[in-house]
């Protein structure tokens, strides 16, 4: 998970549609490959939508060839009302840029077969061959489009009754009466998110900090469904400092300190580069995109990621692989890397807990952690037995000081 911080609300929407406006720039869209961006309604994204407009008058980005799904829906809300996400949307985006409408899909809360409007809807995005960047606001209570406390994580677009709290937190679109607030909604599933390539949230002010400290420093649960996205091998939160009111202070400072290393080496994109590009123009057989984003979402948790490299500590710096309290995350579980890693680095960059450090123990001797055998293989993955380098999991690989150098680093460190 990248928790990027900002300092407002003004910073974190930049920060949002920049690398919106970079992605779609990367990919290059052509009419035969088309860009697929899933996008949220609501008040977060408001920002984001009037810099995207920005960006294409500036003519640094184009919408022609991007095919846009849109999360949610009321149910029995005309489409023209003025608090219908269909209105929202081309009130506030798809009219000022150029995107084609038949590119535009927005679920349909008034068709009169709604549970097909749903399973259409999957469809049309399989057709697309899946989401590649779907963009996220939440509510108050964690949600993800419509997914409400509870939701199934695997779930996927169908009818949702809406949660009191969110038709009370909503009303205030509606006069603050609630009793205008539709009561039902057609929203994308969690899986359905979560199936895309990439997933970018947008979490502004201390509304809703109890709902990132949740799904930041706490586990996966359906009743903050926006924790799901810890299964995703490539999330991203954008929040601004309102938003980290409930984190603890360590983690406020991890995820800032990660983005500042990753900014000085030059590794501030998280996502490979086969995901950024479009499919190989040169007519090269490629895999469905959605097969694609399946395989991913596979590596980016249990591959082999960096061959390691304990006779040449002389790199400076050093990937770990790990959330900040896992085993992994200890600096003496460093795997470092050399010249003739690079091409596996841009994989070892992307993993979703991979986080990197100054490398401060490059002169030690380094040796096979004994506590890396304690963590469960993936079923399938090899072990190195001959002890020769190679692409091998990495918990199996990690590498740690001997004992006695553990303990007068220890010993130093507690000095100083
Ligand atoms: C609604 C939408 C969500 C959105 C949420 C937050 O519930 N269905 O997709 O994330 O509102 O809205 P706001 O950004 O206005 O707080």
């Amino acid at each position: 998970m990248r928790l990027i911080i900002r300092d407002d609300e003004e910073q974190a929407s930049g920060f949002v549609a920049d690398y919106i406006v970079d992605r779609i720039r990367t990919f290059a869209p052509t009419p035969e490959h088309p860009f697929i961006l899933g996008l949220p309604t609501g008040s977060s994204p408001l920002n984001v939508y009037a810099r995207l407009v920005q960006a294409y008058r500036q003519k640094r980005v184009s919408f022609a060839h991007v095919i846009t799904f849109n999360m949610d829906e009321y149910v029995g809300l005309a489409r023209d009302h003025p608090e219908s996400y269909h209105t929202f949307m081309w009130t506030n985006f798809f009219s000022h840029v150029d995107i084609h409408p038949k590119n535009v899909h927005l679920l349909n809360g008034n068709a009169p077969d709604l549970e097909a409007e749903c399973a259409q809807y999957e469809q049309t995005i399989r057709d697309c061959g899946g989401i590649d960047l779907f963009l996220a606001g939440i509510g108050e209570d964690g949600h993800i489009a419509f997914n409400e406390p509870g939701s199934s994580l695997v779930s996927r677009t169908r009818v949702k009754t809406l949660a009191y709290d969110t038709i009370r937190v909503n009303s205030r679109f509606f006069d603050g009466n609630i009793d205008a607030v539709p009561r039902c909604a057609l929203t994308v599933g969690v899986q359905t998110v979560l199936d895309a390539r990439e997933v970018l949230a947008i979490v502004l002010g201390p509304r809703k900090a109890l709902a990132l400290q949740k799904c930041i420093e706490e586990g996966v649960n359906h009743m903050w469904t926006l924790s799901s996205l810890q299964l995703h091998p490539y999330p991203m939160v954008v929040c601004d400092e309102d938003a980290t009111l409930e984190l603890r202070v360590k983690t406020v400072k991890y995820f800032k300190s990660i983005e500042q290393v990753a900014r000085t080496q030059g590794f501030e994109q998280s996502l490979p580069t086969r995901l950024r590009q479009r499919p190989d123009p040169c007519g090269k057989p490629m895999l469905p995109k959605a097969t694609a984003a399946i395989n991913t979402s596979i590596t980016g948790i249990a591959t082999p990621l960096i061959i390691p490299s304990p006779t040449k500590p002389s790199t400076s710096f050093v990937l770990v692989n790990g959330a900040p309290d896992t085993p992994e995350a200890s600096p003496t579980t460093a795997t470092k890397l050399d010249q003739s890693t690079t091409e596996s680095m841009d994989e070892a960059v992307t993993t979703t807990s991979t986080r990197m450090i100054a490398d401060s123990e490059s002169d030690l001797d380094l040796v096979p952690d004994r506590m890396g055998n304690r963590i469960a293989l993936p079923a399938g993955a090899d072990i190195a037995s001959d002890g020769k380098l190679g692409i091998v999991p990495v918990y199996r690989r990690r590498l740690t000081p001997t004992p006695e150098q553990q303990q007068q680093s220890h010993f130093g460190r507690v000095g100083a």
